[in-house]
């Protein structure tokens, strides 16, 4: 097939060149985005008298028809004609003859391509937020249940102090938050027009750059031509937002697996979200959770992929560019991919709460508030960490915890300590006396929770 370019040309490409130039299996995605910006570009051509009104109604009537059959998959895309653009461009040409060829007036590839991938990030990231909004809104289902699931916090994943199940999903909730600013952030970046930036340096044409931004539900126009055809910054810093929701996702996986060990024992998970084992019959296993993990890594691989692309490329465009669309678009799929069943996964966990009391009862998670105890009689904060130190050891020694221990052997260790120390250090008071802004209490968590629920209606 002749190449829409093919004018100084006296050789046809090799079939090799053409396999390995093409973009088409790739970027077919963007068709709708392609279509869209070619029919407001055309209808501005028109209004601007840059070319016929009545061509420009026939190639956005065409386009729209070429849309309609390629959504009922009647069209069939070539590798001759490279990518997307030249696609509908030639199919539009195929249909409407020279009338179609003034589509591409005052328009280069190169601007095309940084408008379809814009529209097409923009609408991505538009169910991004969605995906990202239902995990979060479980979570708040999941806290609401566990307002009073007293567990242990860790940290050196070493007993520390008491919390709730509430309080502990409620910092990933804290995390997804963010992430969806982060989204709405980039989407707002990336929410400008770059049509008109031509091959590099713009054109001759007195296009109407702000019309066709408006058309198309853009913010603003780029004010750089260069810039307008080789920024792909957007692209890394989606690239960036999804690679931190999967490390966000990979740490909750990593608890998940942790937590429905036999060791642990904290959750089961569903029949339905877990997997077995080919040769060990007992195995229940959670695969879920684990491919989240390790799906990671490949989002942080299309990052790094991305950046380091870019790092080298001399203003403007290079074709090495092509290059960004298979790495975002692998990122946004897979990305896509583990949010909805690892939100599925999260609503139809079991919770063992007696396995989760059981755990915060041992490791002397209270003894942060038996010394805090002793300084609320009068002892400085260093000293009663010394004396509770000493009741460890002994506890340890005995194999006992503080609060099994006798007023009698409880006051050998400091005469400050009464009878109200053994209310003073049960886990409830511990957790609920923490009830300062982002602390477990039940009252604190009950008050966050019903600040985000009504932010995610
Ligand atoms: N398929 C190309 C890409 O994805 C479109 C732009 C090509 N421009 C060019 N002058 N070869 O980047």
């Amino acid at each position: 097939m002749a190449k829409l370019w093919g004018g100084r040309f006296s050789k046809a490409t090799d079939t090799q060149v053409d396999d390995f130039n093409s973009s088409i299996r790739f970027d077919a995605r963007m068709y709708a985005q392609d279509i869209a910006g070619s029919c407001a570009h055309a209808k501005m051509l028109g209004k601007q008298g840059i070319i016929p009104q009545e061509d420009a109604d026939l190639i956005v009537k065409t386009l729209k028809e070429i849309l309609a059959d390629i959504e009922e998959n009647k069209v069939e895309f070539s590798i001759d004609a490279e990518d997307i653009h030249m696609n509908i461009e030639t199919i539009l040409i195929s249909r409407i003859g020279d009338v179609g060829k003034r589509l591409h007036t005052g328009r280069s590839r190169n601007d095309q391509v940084a408008l379809d991938i814009r529209m097409y990030l923009r609408h991505e990231i538009d169910s991004l937020l969605e995906e990202v909004k239902a995990l979060r809104k479980t979570i708040l289902a999941i806290a609401k249940e566990h307002l009073a699931t007293i567990m242990p916090g860790y940290t050196h994943l070493q007993k520390a102090q008491p919390i709730t199940l509430a309080h502990h999903v409620m910092a990933y909730y804290e995390m997804l938050r963010r992430d969806g600013e982060r989204l709405t952030d980039c989407r707002k970046r990336l929410n400008i027009m770059p049509l008109g930036s031509g091959a590099l340096a713009g054109t001759t044409y007195p296009l109407d750059r702000e019309f066709v931004a408006a058309e198309l539900g853009f913010d603003g126009v780029t004010q750089n031509s260069l810039d307008g055809v080789s920024d792909r910054d957007f692209v890394c810093e989606l690239a960036f937002c999804l690679s931190l929701i999967m490390t966000h996702l990979s740490r909750f996986s990593e608890e998940i697996i942790l937590w429905s060990s036999h060791e642990f024992s904290f959750i089961e998970l569903d029949d339905a979200y877990s997997t077995g084992s080919s040769i060990m019959p007992q195995k229940k296993n959670p695969d879920v959770a684990e491919l989240v993990r390790g799906k990671t890594g490949r989002v942080y691989g299309s990052l790094t992929g991305l950046l380091t692309m870019l790092k080298g490329l001399p203003l403007a465009y290079n074709k090495d560019m092509q290059e960004d669309k298979e790495q975002i678009f692998d990122a946004i799929d897979t990305v896509k991919m583990c949010l909805p069943v690892f939100t599925n996964m999260l609503a139809t966990m079991q919770v063992r709460k007696d396995k989760m009391l059981h755990g915060a009862k041992g490791g002397f998670t209270n003894a942060t508030d038996v010394a805090d105890y002793l300084v609320k009689h009068g002892l400085p904060f260093r000293d009663a960490h010394g004396v509770v130190g000493r009741m460890v050891a002994y506890c340890i020694e005995k194999d006992t915890v503080i609060d099994a221990l006798s007023m009698e052997e409880m006051q050998s260790f400091s005469p400050l300590i009464q009878e109200d120390i053994y209310d003073a250090i049960s886990l409830t008071t511990c957790v609920n006396e923490r009830k300062l802004i982002g602390g477990p209490a039940m009252e604190t968590m009950k008050a966050v929770i019903s600040r985000y629920e009504k932010e995610e209606d």
